[in-house]
Protein backbone atom coordinates (compact mmCIF):
# COMPACT_ATOMS: atom_id res chain seq x y z
CA UNK A 1 0.00 0.00 0.00
CA UNK A 2 1.45 3.28 -0.99
CA UNK A 3 1.28 5.84 1.98
CA UNK A 4 -0.19 9.02 1.55
CA UNK A 5 1.11 11.06 4.09
CA UNK A 6 1.07 15.00 4.01
CA UNK A 7 4.15 16.72 4.59
CA UNK A 8 5.30 20.44 4.06
CA UNK A 9 8.77 20.64 2.29
CA UNK A 10 10.23 22.25 5.24
CA UNK A 11 9.53 19.46 7.30
CA UNK A 12 10.76 16.93 4.64
CA UNK A 13 13.90 18.97 4.35
CA UNK A 14 14.54 19.17 7.97
CA UNK A 15 13.99 15.88 8.89
CA UNK A 16 15.85 14.43 5.35
CA UNK A 17 13.04 11.43 4.65
CA UNK A 18 12.37 12.85 1.15
CA UNK A 19 11.89 9.47 -1.03
CA UNK A 20 9.77 7.89 1.39
CA UNK A 21 6.46 9.74 1.39
CA UNK A 22 6.74 11.06 -2.51
CA UNK A 23 5.49 9.38 -5.57
CA UNK A 24 7.24 6.37 -5.07
CA UNK A 25 8.45 5.38 -8.56
CA UNK A 26 11.72 6.71 -8.22
CA UNK A 27 12.02 9.05 -11.07
CA UNK A 28 12.33 12.90 -11.73
CA UNK A 29 14.92 13.12 -8.89
CA UNK A 30 15.63 16.73 -10.65
CA UNK A 31 13.41 18.32 -12.79
CA UNK A 32 12.33 16.00 -15.53
CA UNK A 33 14.30 17.48 -19.27
CA UNK A 34 12.66 16.63 -22.91
CA UNK A 35 10.84 17.85 -25.62
CA UNK A 36 6.87 18.40 -26.23
CA UNK A 37 5.44 19.40 -29.30
CA UNK A 38 2.91 21.19 -27.90
CA UNK A 39 3.77 24.66 -28.56
CA UNK A 40 5.10 24.91 -31.43
CA UNK A 41 3.07 22.23 -33.32
CA UNK A 42 -0.64 21.86 -31.63
CA UNK A 43 -2.64 19.00 -33.25
CA UNK A 44 -0.01 19.00 -36.21
CA UNK A 45 1.36 16.01 -34.86
CA UNK A 46 2.75 12.70 -36.93
CA UNK A 47 5.26 9.56 -36.91
CA UNK A 48 8.29 11.59 -39.10
CA UNK A 49 7.63 14.69 -36.59
CA UNK A 50 8.36 12.34 -33.87
CA UNK A 51 11.13 10.29 -35.55
CA UNK A 52 12.49 13.36 -37.15
CA UNK A 53 12.27 15.74 -33.55
CA UNK A 54 14.01 12.52 -31.53
CA UNK A 55 16.74 12.53 -34.38
CA UNK A 56 17.66 15.82 -34.46
CA UNK A 57 17.85 16.18 -30.22
CA UNK A 58 20.25 13.10 -30.57
CA UNK A 59 22.27 14.76 -33.04
CA UNK A 60 22.24 18.14 -32.13
CA UNK A 61 23.31 17.57 -28.02
CA UNK A 62 20.06 18.44 -26.93
CA UNK A 63 19.82 14.82 -26.02
CA UNK A 64 23.48 14.86 -24.14
CA UNK A 65 22.56 18.53 -22.12
CA UNK A 66 19.75 16.12 -20.58
CA UNK A 67 16.50 16.47 -22.65
CA UNK A 68 15.67 12.97 -22.27
CA UNK A 69 11.87 12.41 -22.88
CA UNK A 70 10.29 13.38 -26.40
CA UNK A 71 6.74 13.89 -25.47
CA UNK A 72 4.28 13.74 -28.15
CA UNK A 73 0.73 15.77 -26.67
CA UNK A 74 -2.88 15.55 -27.71
CA UNK A 75 -4.72 14.51 -30.85
CA UNK A 76 -2.54 11.25 -31.81
CA UNK A 77 -5.39 8.87 -31.09
CA UNK A 78 -8.75 7.90 -33.41
CA UNK A 79 -11.67 6.47 -30.13
CA UNK A 80 -11.14 3.23 -29.26
CA UNK A 81 -11.49 -0.27 -30.36
CA UNK A 82 -14.20 -2.58 -29.44
CA UNK A 83 -12.24 -4.04 -26.55
CA UNK A 84 -11.86 -0.71 -25.13
CA UNK A 85 -8.52 -0.03 -25.70
CA UNK A 86 -7.42 3.34 -27.06
CA UNK A 87 -6.34 2.92 -31.05
CA UNK A 88 -4.01 5.35 -32.92
CA UNK A 89 -4.56 7.17 -35.46
CA UNK A 90 -2.75 5.05 -38.64
CA UNK A 91 -3.00 7.74 -40.94
CA UNK A 92 -0.62 10.01 -38.95
CA UNK A 93 1.43 7.22 -36.90
CA UNK A 94 1.31 4.13 -39.51
CA UNK A 95 3.81 1.86 -37.72
CA UNK A 96 1.53 2.49 -34.32
CA UNK A 97 3.30 3.60 -31.19
CA UNK A 98 5.28 1.05 -30.37
CA UNK A 99 7.39 1.56 -33.06
CA UNK A 100 7.76 5.19 -31.96
CA UNK A 101 8.94 4.01 -28.91
CA UNK A 102 11.50 1.51 -30.19
CA UNK A 103 12.94 4.21 -32.34
CA UNK A 104 13.04 7.05 -29.50
CA UNK A 105 14.70 4.17 -27.40
CA UNK A 106 17.09 3.08 -29.76
CA UNK A 107 18.57 6.40 -29.22
CA UNK A 108 18.58 6.43 -25.65
CA UNK A 109 15.53 8.61 -24.63
CA UNK A 110 12.21 8.21 -23.28
CA UNK A 111 9.09 8.05 -24.90
CA UNK A 112 5.89 10.37 -23.52
CA UNK A 113 2.28 10.81 -24.17
CA UNK A 114 -0.89 12.01 -23.61
CA UNK A 115 -4.03 11.46 -22.21
CA UNK A 116 -6.49 13.77 -20.28
CA UNK A 117 -8.64 12.92 -16.82
CA UNK A 118 -12.09 13.77 -18.53
CA UNK A 119 -14.23 12.07 -21.15
CA UNK A 120 -12.22 14.08 -23.90
CA UNK A 121 -8.47 15.08 -24.04
CA UNK A 122 -8.52 19.04 -24.80
CA UNK A 123 -8.64 18.71 -28.79
CA UNK A 124 -11.71 16.40 -27.90
CA UNK A 125 -10.28 13.07 -28.55
CA UNK A 126 -10.77 10.36 -26.41
CA UNK A 127 -9.82 11.22 -22.74
CA UNK A 128 -9.34 8.40 -20.16
CA UNK A 129 -11.61 9.07 -17.32
CA UNK A 130 -12.92 5.62 -15.58
CA UNK A 131 -10.38 4.06 -18.20
CA UNK A 132 -7.40 4.43 -16.20
CA UNK A 133 -6.40 0.59 -16.07
CA UNK A 134 -6.94 0.12 -19.73
CA UNK A 135 -5.22 3.27 -21.15
CA UNK A 136 -2.30 2.94 -18.55
CA UNK A 137 -2.02 -0.86 -19.41
CA UNK A 138 -1.76 0.05 -23.23
CA UNK A 139 0.81 2.65 -22.66
CA UNK A 140 2.82 0.38 -20.81
CA UNK A 141 2.58 -2.15 -23.31
CA UNK A 142 3.82 0.18 -26.26
CA UNK A 143 6.66 1.06 -24.18
CA UNK A 144 5.93 4.90 -22.66
CA UNK A 145 7.59 6.33 -20.17
CA UNK A 146 6.15 9.21 -19.40
CA UNK A 147 2.33 10.55 -19.40
CA UNK A 148 1.06 14.00 -19.19
CA UNK A 149 -2.47 13.60 -18.08
CA UNK A 150 -4.42 16.91 -18.92
CA UNK A 151 -7.79 18.13 -17.28
CA UNK A 152 -10.26 18.63 -20.14
CA UNK A 153 -14.28 17.87 -19.93
CA UNK A 154 -13.30 16.03 -16.36
CA UNK A 155 -17.20 15.66 -15.82
CA UNK A 156 -17.42 18.75 -13.18
CA UNK A 157 -14.84 15.89 -10.98
CA UNK A 158 -13.34 19.19 -9.56
CA UNK A 159 -13.80 22.09 -7.22
CA UNK A 160 -11.92 20.67 -3.98
CA UNK A 161 -8.51 19.00 -3.82
CA UNK A 162 -10.53 15.54 -2.14
CA UNK A 163 -12.24 15.47 -5.71
CA UNK A 164 -9.39 16.28 -7.88
CA UNK A 165 -6.77 13.65 -6.18
CA UNK A 166 -9.30 11.45 -6.30
CA UNK A 167 -9.55 11.30 -9.88
CA UNK A 168 -5.93 12.18 -10.63
CA UNK A 169 -4.69 9.44 -8.01
CA UNK A 170 -6.70 6.98 -10.25
CA UNK A 171 -4.13 6.79 -13.31
CA UNK A 172 -1.51 6.90 -10.68
CA UNK A 173 -2.53 3.58 -9.34
CA UNK A 174 -2.77 2.48 -12.50
CA UNK A 175 0.52 3.23 -13.89
CA UNK A 176 1.90 1.15 -11.09
CA UNK A 177 0.22 -1.62 -11.50
CA UNK A 178 1.69 -1.66 -14.81
CA UNK A 179 5.28 -2.40 -13.31
CA UNK A 180 6.97 0.12 -15.55
CA UNK A 181 8.17 3.06 -14.85
CA UNK A 182 6.37 5.79 -15.83
CA UNK A 183 6.63 9.21 -14.89
CA UNK A 184 3.68 10.93 -14.80
CA UNK A 185 2.88 14.53 -15.39
CA UNK A 186 -0.36 15.57 -13.97
CA UNK A 187 -1.37 18.67 -16.40
CA UNK A 188 -4.41 19.92 -13.89
CA UNK A 189 -3.68 23.88 -14.12
CA UNK A 190 -3.03 24.67 -10.92
CA UNK A 191 -6.73 23.81 -9.83
CA UNK A 192 -7.96 22.64 -6.35
CA UNK A 193 -4.17 23.56 -5.07
CA UNK A 194 -2.10 20.28 -6.41
CA UNK A 195 1.29 21.48 -4.72
CA UNK A 196 -0.84 20.40 -1.71
CA UNK A 197 -1.48 16.86 -2.53
CA UNK A 198 0.20 16.25 -5.84
CA UNK A 199 3.37 15.00 -4.35
CA UNK A 200 2.46 11.39 -3.37
CA UNK A 201 0.99 10.42 -6.26
CA UNK A 202 2.56 12.02 -8.84
CA UNK A 203 6.33 13.75 -10.73
CA UNK A 204 4.75 16.83 -10.98
CA UNK A 205 1.67 18.81 -11.63
CA UNK A 206 1.18 21.81 -13.62
CA UNK A 207 0.52 24.88 -11.63
CA UNK A 208 -1.05 27.71 -13.68
CA UNK A 209 -2.89 28.04 -17.21
CA UNK A 210 -1.35 27.51 -20.23
CA UNK A 211 1.67 28.99 -21.52
CA UNK A 212 1.69 31.88 -24.71
CA UNK A 213 4.80 33.08 -26.37
CA UNK A 214 4.62 36.67 -24.52
CA UNK A 215 7.00 38.22 -22.16
CA UNK A 216 4.60 39.77 -20.02
CA UNK A 217 1.47 40.86 -22.06
CA UNK A 218 -1.65 40.79 -20.24
CA UNK A 219 -4.65 38.38 -21.72
CA UNK A 220 -8.46 37.97 -20.44
CA UNK A 221 -8.34 34.56 -20.92
CA UNK A 222 -5.42 34.06 -18.25
CA UNK A 223 -7.28 36.19 -16.08
CA UNK A 224 -5.84 35.13 -12.19
CA UNK A 225 -2.75 37.21 -11.42
CA UNK A 226 -0.20 37.40 -8.75
CA UNK A 227 -1.79 35.47 -5.35
CA UNK A 228 -4.95 34.53 -6.86
CA UNK A 229 -3.32 32.33 -8.37
CA UNK A 230 -3.26 30.44 -5.39
CA UNK A 231 -6.94 29.98 -5.57
CA UNK A 232 -7.85 30.93 -9.33
CA UNK A 233 -11.00 29.17 -10.49
CA UNK A 234 -10.22 29.74 -14.18
CA UNK A 235 -6.81 29.28 -14.88
CA UNK A 236 -7.25 29.86 -18.55
CA UNK A 237 -4.57 29.69 -21.34
CA UNK A 238 -2.78 32.45 -22.88
CA UNK A 239 -0.33 32.86 -19.80
CA UNK A 240 2.98 35.25 -20.04
CA UNK A 241 6.25 34.56 -18.78
CA UNK A 242 5.95 36.85 -16.17
CA UNK A 243 2.39 36.50 -14.89
CA UNK A 244 3.62 32.16 -14.39
CA UNK A 245 6.49 33.84 -12.22
CA UNK A 246 4.40 35.70 -10.15
CA UNK A 247 1.76 33.26 -9.73
CA UNK A 248 4.20 30.49 -8.86
CA UNK A 249 6.77 32.59 -6.51
CA UNK A 250 4.23 31.34 -3.37
CA UNK A 251 4.26 28.25 -3.64
CA UNK A 252 6.98 27.22 -5.78
CA UNK A 253 9.07 25.49 -2.19
CA UNK A 254 6.81 22.97 -2.09
CA UNK A 255 8.73 21.36 -5.29
CA UNK A 256 10.95 18.61 -3.96
CA UNK A 257 12.73 15.55 -5.52
CA UNK A 258 10.15 12.98 -7.07
CA UNK A 259 7.44 16.01 -7.05
CA UNK A 260 7.55 18.77 -9.12
CA UNK A 261 5.42 22.61 -9.58
CA UNK A 262 5.78 22.69 -13.87
CA UNK A 263 5.39 26.05 -15.03
CA UNK A 264 4.32 24.77 -18.23
CA UNK A 265 6.81 23.87 -21.23
CA UNK A 266 9.28 26.52 -23.13
CA UNK A 267 8.63 28.76 -25.68
CA UNK A 268 12.26 29.36 -26.30
CA UNK A 269 12.85 29.84 -29.93
CA UNK A 270 9.28 30.16 -31.33
CA UNK A 271 9.60 34.17 -31.77
CA UNK A 272 7.26 35.68 -29.84
CA UNK A 273 9.80 36.83 -27.28
CA UNK A 274 13.40 38.86 -27.28
CA UNK A 275 16.63 36.84 -26.83
CA UNK A 276 16.81 38.65 -22.96
CA UNK A 277 13.04 37.72 -22.45
CA UNK A 278 13.85 34.38 -23.56
CA UNK A 279 17.46 34.22 -21.38
CA UNK A 280 15.13 34.71 -18.17
CA UNK A 281 12.47 32.39 -19.09
CA UNK A 282 15.07 29.52 -18.89
CA UNK A 283 16.65 31.13 -16.03
CA UNK A 284 13.69 30.94 -13.73
CA UNK A 285 12.22 27.78 -15.51
CA UNK A 286 15.31 26.25 -14.33
CA UNK A 287 16.12 27.75 -10.84
CA UNK A 288 12.11 27.22 -9.62
CA UNK A 289 12.75 23.50 -10.85
CA UNK A 290 9.99 23.58 -13.27
CA UNK A 291 10.46 20.32 -15.54
CA UNK A 292 12.06 21.73 -18.70
CA UNK A 293 10.52 20.80 -21.50
CA UNK A 294 11.32 22.54 -25.02
CA UNK A 295 8.55 23.65 -26.84
CA UNK A 296 9.68 24.66 -30.54
CA UNK A 297 10.96 22.97 -33.22
CA UNK A 298 14.10 21.10 -33.02
CA UNK A 299 14.88 20.51 -36.20
CA UNK A 300 14.71 24.68 -37.49
CA UNK A 301 16.88 25.82 -34.45
CA UNK A 302 18.88 28.74 -34.64
CA UNK A 303 22.10 30.01 -32.56
CA UNK A 304 20.76 31.76 -29.92
CA UNK A 305 17.71 29.59 -28.47
CA UNK A 306 20.38 26.71 -29.01
CA UNK A 307 22.81 28.90 -26.86
CA UNK A 308 20.29 29.32 -24.62
CA UNK A 309 18.55 25.64 -23.93
CA UNK A 310 22.02 24.24 -23.79
CA UNK A 311 23.72 26.69 -21.12
CA UNK A 312 25.35 24.38 -18.73
CA UNK A 313 25.64 27.05 -15.91
CA UNK A 314 21.93 27.39 -16.13
CA UNK A 315 20.81 23.80 -16.77
CA UNK A 316 23.21 23.16 -13.49
CA UNK A 317 20.84 25.32 -11.49
CA UNK A 318 18.01 23.12 -12.51
CA UNK A 319 19.38 19.80 -12.35
CA UNK A 320 21.36 20.61 -8.59
CA UNK A 321 20.90 17.54 -6.45
CA UNK A 322 19.24 19.63 -3.40
CA UNK A 323 15.99 20.16 -5.77
CA UNK A 324 15.47 23.95 -3.79
CA UNK A 325 13.73 26.16 -5.26
CA UNK A 326 15.06 29.56 -5.77
CA UNK A 327 12.88 32.18 -3.31
CA UNK A 328 11.44 35.67 -3.92
CA UNK A 329 12.79 37.97 -1.33
CA UNK A 330 11.46 41.04 -2.92
CA UNK A 331 10.05 42.29 -5.11
CA UNK A 332 9.21 46.65 -6.19
CA UNK A 333 7.76 48.59 -8.35
CA UNK A 334 9.48 50.99 -10.48
CA UNK A 335 8.74 54.20 -12.98
CA UNK A 336 8.47 53.02 -16.17
CA UNK A 337 7.74 54.90 -19.81
CA UNK A 338 4.85 52.81 -21.66
CA UNK A 339 1.13 52.98 -20.86
CA UNK A 340 1.02 51.11 -17.63
CA UNK A 341 3.66 53.44 -16.42
CA UNK A 342 5.11 51.02 -13.59
CA UNK A 343 7.07 48.17 -14.28
CA UNK A 344 8.96 45.71 -11.56
CA UNK A 345 12.21 44.32 -10.07
CA UNK A 346 12.60 41.31 -8.31
CA UNK A 347 15.58 39.82 -6.47
CA UNK A 348 15.62 35.75 -5.92
CA UNK A 349 18.21 33.64 -4.19
CA UNK A 350 18.42 29.76 -2.88
CA UNK A 351 21.23 27.41 -1.60
CA UNK A 352 22.55 25.16 -4.18
CA UNK A 353 23.94 21.82 -2.90
CA UNK A 354 27.22 21.96 -2.25
CA UNK A 355 26.95 25.37 -0.15
CA UNK A 356 26.76 27.26 -2.84
CA UNK A 357 24.17 29.84 -3.27
CA UNK A 358 22.49 31.17 -6.43
CA UNK A 359 21.06 34.78 -6.75
CA UNK A 360 18.77 36.20 -9.48
CA UNK A 361 18.27 39.84 -10.38
CA UNK A 362 15.14 40.19 -12.69
CA UNK A 363 13.98 43.08 -14.11
CA UNK A 364 11.19 43.38 -15.87
CA UNK A 365 10.42 46.92 -15.96
CA UNK A 366 10.91 48.39 -20.11
CA UNK A 367 14.24 50.48 -19.00
CA UNK A 368 17.74 48.87 -17.76
CA UNK A 369 17.98 48.96 -14.39
CA UNK A 370 20.49 49.12 -11.68
CA UNK A 371 19.69 46.63 -9.11
CA UNK A 372 21.30 46.14 -5.79
CA UNK A 373 21.12 43.05 -3.35
CA UNK A 374 22.35 43.45 0.01
CA UNK A 375 23.87 39.85 1.37
CA UNK A 376 21.51 40.67 4.18
CA UNK A 377 18.73 39.76 1.92
CA UNK A 378 20.33 37.69 -0.17
CA UNK A 379 21.11 35.08 2.76
CA UNK A 380 18.05 36.21 4.79
CA UNK A 381 17.29 32.34 5.18
CA UNK A 382 21.25 31.92 7.04
CA UNK A 383 19.67 33.00 10.08
CA UNK A 384 18.58 36.86 9.71
CA UNK A 385 20.55 39.89 7.88
CA UNK A 386 23.48 39.67 9.94
CA UNK A 387 24.29 35.69 9.32
CA UNK A 388 27.56 34.74 9.60
CA UNK A 389 26.73 33.73 5.57
CA UNK A 390 25.93 37.47 5.30
CA UNK A 391 29.23 38.73 6.52
CA UNK A 392 31.14 36.28 4.32
CA UNK A 393 32.97 36.91 1.36
CA UNK A 394 31.53 35.23 -1.55
CA UNK A 395 33.17 34.73 -5.40
CA UNK A 396 30.34 35.89 -7.75
CA UNK A 397 30.30 33.65 -11.36
CA UNK A 398 28.16 35.06 -13.65
CA UNK A 399 25.83 32.24 -15.37
CA UNK A 400 25.35 33.48 -18.81
CA UNK A 401 28.75 34.86 -19.56
CA UNK A 402 30.30 31.73 -20.91
CA UNK A 403 27.05 31.50 -23.24
CA UNK A 404 27.74 29.71 -26.48
CA UNK A 405 28.87 32.43 -29.36
CA UNK A 406 26.78 32.17 -32.08
CA UNK A 407 29.50 30.75 -34.71
CA UNK A 408 29.67 27.87 -32.55
CA UNK A 409 26.56 27.36 -32.51
CA UNK A 410 25.69 27.51 -35.90
CA UNK A 411 28.70 24.81 -36.32
CA UNK A 412 27.05 22.31 -34.45
CA UNK A 413 23.38 23.38 -36.04
CA UNK A 414 24.72 23.42 -39.49
CA UNK A 415 26.54 20.23 -39.46
CA UNK A 416 23.46 18.33 -37.49
CA UNK A 417 26.54 18.15 -34.76
CA UNK A 418 28.79 15.91 -36.87
CA UNK A 419 31.54 18.91 -36.82
CA UNK A 420 30.70 21.11 -34.01
CA UNK A 421 31.16 19.39 -30.59
CA UNK A 422 34.98 19.58 -30.49
CA UNK A 423 34.82 23.43 -31.41
CA UNK A 424 32.18 23.90 -28.31
CA UNK A 425 33.73 21.84 -25.81
CA UNK A 426 34.33 25.19 -23.52
CA UNK A 427 30.26 25.75 -23.51
CA UNK A 428 28.46 22.07 -24.10
CA UNK A 429 28.69 20.08 -21.16
CA UNK A 430 27.91 16.30 -22.02
CA UNK A 431 25.70 15.25 -18.80
CA UNK A 432 25.65 11.67 -20.73
CA UNK A 433 28.90 11.31 -20.00
CA UNK A 434 29.30 13.30 -16.56
CA UNK A 435 26.43 13.82 -14.50
CA UNK A 436 25.26 17.17 -13.45
CA UNK A 437 25.77 15.77 -9.08
CA UNK A 438 28.92 14.49 -10.75
CA UNK A 439 29.90 17.57 -12.54
CA UNK A 440 29.07 19.81 -9.47
CA UNK A 441 30.91 17.62 -7.22
CA UNK A 442 33.78 18.43 -9.19
CA UNK A 443 33.41 22.02 -9.86
CA UNK A 444 33.53 21.55 -13.10
CA UNK A 445 33.77 24.83 -14.44
CA UNK A 446 31.53 24.74 -17.60
CA UNK A 447 28.99 24.64 -14.61
CA UNK A 448 30.07 27.58 -12.52
CA UNK A 449 30.25 30.66 -15.15
CA UNK A 450 32.55 33.12 -15.37
CA UNK A 451 34.02 35.04 -12.15
CA UNK A 452 33.18 38.68 -12.24
CA UNK A 453 33.77 39.65 -8.49
CA UNK A 454 33.78 39.12 -4.92
CA UNK A 455 30.53 40.44 -2.59
CA UNK A 456 32.44 41.40 0.55
CA UNK A 457 31.20 40.56 3.74
CA UNK A 458 27.64 42.98 4.50
CA UNK A 459 28.11 43.76 1.28
CA UNK A 460 25.51 44.94 -1.77
CA UNK A 461 25.55 42.75 -5.46
CA UNK A 462 25.22 45.22 -7.80
CA UNK A 463 24.66 45.12 -11.59
CA UNK A 464 23.33 46.51 -14.66
CA UNK A 465 19.70 44.30 -15.37
CA UNK A 466 18.97 44.85 -19.09
CA UNK A 467 15.39 45.55 -19.63
CA UNK A 468 13.28 42.11 -19.41
CA UNK A 469 16.38 40.75 -18.42
CA UNK A 470 18.38 39.20 -15.57
CA UNK A 471 21.40 38.20 -13.98
CA UNK A 472 21.83 35.21 -12.86
CA UNK A 473 24.69 34.01 -10.55
CA UNK A 474 26.43 31.08 -8.61
CA UNK A 475 28.01 32.51 -5.49
CA UNK A 476 30.29 30.26 -3.69
CA UNK A 477 32.44 30.98 -0.26
CA UNK A 478 35.76 32.75 -1.09
CA UNK A 479 39.04 31.39 0.10
CA UNK A 480 38.43 34.57 2.86
CA UNK A 481 35.03 33.56 3.52
CA UNK A 482 36.88 30.33 5.06
CA UNK A 483 38.97 32.64 7.33
CA UNK A 484 36.08 34.48 8.43
CA UNK A 485 33.41 31.73 8.99
CA UNK A 486 35.78 30.14 11.27
CA UNK A 487 36.24 34.03 13.02
CA UNK A 488 32.36 34.13 13.50
CA UNK A 489 31.92 30.66 15.02
C1 LIG B 1 4.77 1.21 -7.22
O1 LIG B 1 4.67 1.73 -5.91
C2 LIG B 1 5.51 1.08 -4.95
C3 LIG B 1 5.29 1.71 -3.60
O2 LIG B 1 3.99 1.85 -3.30
C4 LIG B 1 6.95 1.22 -5.34
O3 LIG B 1 7.77 0.51 -4.44
C5 LIG B 1 7.16 0.72 -6.75
O4 LIG B 1 8.50 0.99 -7.16
C6 LIG B 1 6.21 1.39 -7.71
N1 LIG B 1 6.37 0.80 -9.02
C7 LIG B 1 6.32 1.49 -10.15
C8 LIG B 1 6.54 0.71 -11.40
O5 LIG B 1 6.10 2.69 -10.21
C1 LIG C 1 -7.76 -4.54 -28.31
O1 LIG C 1 -7.69 -4.74 -29.69
C2 LIG C 1 -6.55 -4.18 -30.34
C3 LIG C 1 -6.72 -4.38 -31.84
O2 LIG C 1 -6.85 -5.71 -32.13
C4 LIG C 1 -5.30 -4.83 -29.80
O3 LIG C 1 -4.17 -4.26 -30.40
C5 LIG C 1 -5.26 -4.64 -28.29
O4 LIG C 1 -4.13 -5.30 -27.75
C6 LIG C 1 -6.53 -5.15 -27.65
N1 LIG C 1 -6.52 -4.81 -26.24
C7 LIG C 1 -6.54 -5.73 -25.30
C8 LIG C 1 -6.56 -5.23 -23.88
O5 LIG C 1 -6.54 -6.95 -25.54
C1 LIG D 1 -13.86 12.85 -0.89
O1 LIG D 1 -14.20 12.31 -2.17
C2 LIG D 1 -14.70 10.99 -2.12
C3 LIG D 1 -14.94 10.52 -3.53
O2 LIG D 1 -14.13 11.15 -4.43
C4 LIG D 1 -15.99 10.95 -1.32
O3 LIG D 1 -16.42 9.62 -1.20
C5 LIG D 1 -15.72 11.54 0.07
O4 LIG D 1 -16.95 11.64 0.77
C6 LIG D 1 -15.11 12.91 -0.04
N1 LIG D 1 -14.79 13.40 1.29
C7 LIG D 1 -14.98 14.64 1.66
C8 LIG D 1 -14.56 14.98 3.05
O5 LIG D 1 -15.43 15.48 0.89
C1 LIG E 1 20.49 50.77 -6.89
O1 LIG E 1 21.30 51.70 -6.21
C2 LIG E 1 21.65 52.84 -6.99
C3 LIG E 1 22.68 53.62 -6.22
O2 LIG E 1 22.25 53.84 -4.91
C4 LIG E 1 20.40 53.63 -7.29
O3 LIG E 1 20.71 54.74 -8.11
C5 LIG E 1 19.44 52.74 -8.04
O4 LIG E 1 18.21 53.39 -8.25
C6 LIG E 1 19.17 51.45 -7.29
N1 LIG E 1 18.39 50.58 -8.16
C7 LIG E 1 17.10 50.26 -7.96
C8 LIG E 1 16.46 49.41 -9.01
O5 LIG E 1 16.46 50.60 -6.99
C1 LIG F 1 21.06 17.79 -41.57
O1 LIG F 1 19.82 17.09 -41.53
C2 LIG F 1 18.84 17.61 -42.42
C3 LIG F 1 17.56 16.82 -42.23
O2 LIG F 1 17.38 16.45 -40.92
C4 LIG F 1 19.32 17.52 -43.83
O3 LIG F 1 18.37 18.14 -44.68
C5 LIG F 1 20.64 18.24 -43.97
O4 LIG F 1 21.16 18.05 -45.25
C6 LIG F 1 21.65 17.71 -42.96
N1 LIG F 1 22.86 18.50 -43.04
C7 LIG F 1 24.06 17.96 -43.02
C8 LIG F 1 25.21 18.91 -43.12
O5 LIG F 1 24.24 16.76 -42.91
C1 LIG G 1 28.35 12.53 -24.82
O1 LIG G 1 28.97 11.45 -24.16
C2 LIG G 1 28.50 10.20 -24.59
C3 LIG G 1 29.11 9.15 -23.66
O2 LIG G 1 30.44 9.37 -23.47
C4 LIG G 1 28.85 10.02 -26.05
O3 LIG G 1 28.39 8.77 -26.50
C5 LIG G 1 28.19 11.13 -26.85
O4 LIG G 1 28.58 11.06 -28.20
C6 LIG G 1 28.59 12.48 -26.32
N1 LIG G 1 27.78 13.50 -26.98
C7 LIG G 1 28.28 14.60 -27.53
C8 LIG G 1 27.31 15.54 -28.13
O5 LIG G 1 29.46 14.86 -27.51
C1 LIG H 1 35.40 22.24 -5.18
O1 LIG H 1 35.51 23.56 -4.69
C2 LIG H 1 35.31 23.67 -3.29
C3 LIG H 1 35.27 25.14 -2.92
O2 LIG H 1 36.21 25.88 -3.62
C4 LIG H 1 36.39 22.89 -2.57
O3 LIG H 1 36.17 22.95 -1.18
C5 LIG H 1 36.34 21.45 -3.03
O4 LIG H 1 37.42 20.73 -2.45
C6 LIG H 1 36.45 21.35 -4.54
N1 LIG H 1 36.22 19.98 -4.96
C7 LIG H 1 37.03 19.37 -5.82
C8 LIG H 1 36.69 17.95 -6.15
O5 LIG H 1 37.98 19.91 -6.32
C1 LIG I 1 42.02 29.98 -3.09
O1 LIG I 1 43.38 30.09 -2.81
C2 LIG I 1 44.20 29.14 -3.49
C3 LIG I 1 45.65 29.35 -3.06
O2 LIG I 1 45.71 29.57 -1.70
C4 LIG I 1 44.07 29.32 -4.98
O3 LIG I 1 44.82 28.31 -5.65
C5 LIG I 1 42.62 29.18 -5.37
O4 LIG I 1 42.46 29.46 -6.74
C6 LIG I 1 41.76 30.15 -4.56
N1 LIG I 1 40.38 29.89 -4.87
C7 LIG I 1 39.54 30.82 -5.26
C8 LIG I 1 38.16 30.38 -5.53
O5 LIG I 1 39.87 31.98 -5.40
Amino acid sequence: MRSYTFASSALLSISGVAGSVLMNNGLAATPQMGWDNWNAYGCDVSADLLLDSAQAMADLGLRDVGYHYVILDDCWSDGRYENGSLRPNFEKFPNGMAAIADYIHSLGMGYGMYSSAGKYTCAQYAGSLGHETTDANTFASWGVDYLKYDNCYNEGQSGNPNISYARYEKMSTALNNTGRPILYSMCNWGQDRPWDWAFTIANSWRATGDITDFFDRPDVRCPCEDKEGLNCEFPGFHCSVMNIINKMVWTIQRSQPGGWNDLDALEVGNGGMSDEEYKLHMTMWASMKSPLLIGTNVQTLDAKSYSILTNPAILALSQDPAGAAIIRRWSYQVPQKDIFGVGEVQMFSGSLSNGDYAVVLLNAATDEMHMNATAGDIFVDEGGKISAAAKSAWDVYDLWANRMPDSVANQILQSNGTAGFSAAQNYYYNATAQSYADGIAANDTLLMGTKVGTLEALGTLKAMVPAHGVMAYRLRPSNATAVSKRDEL
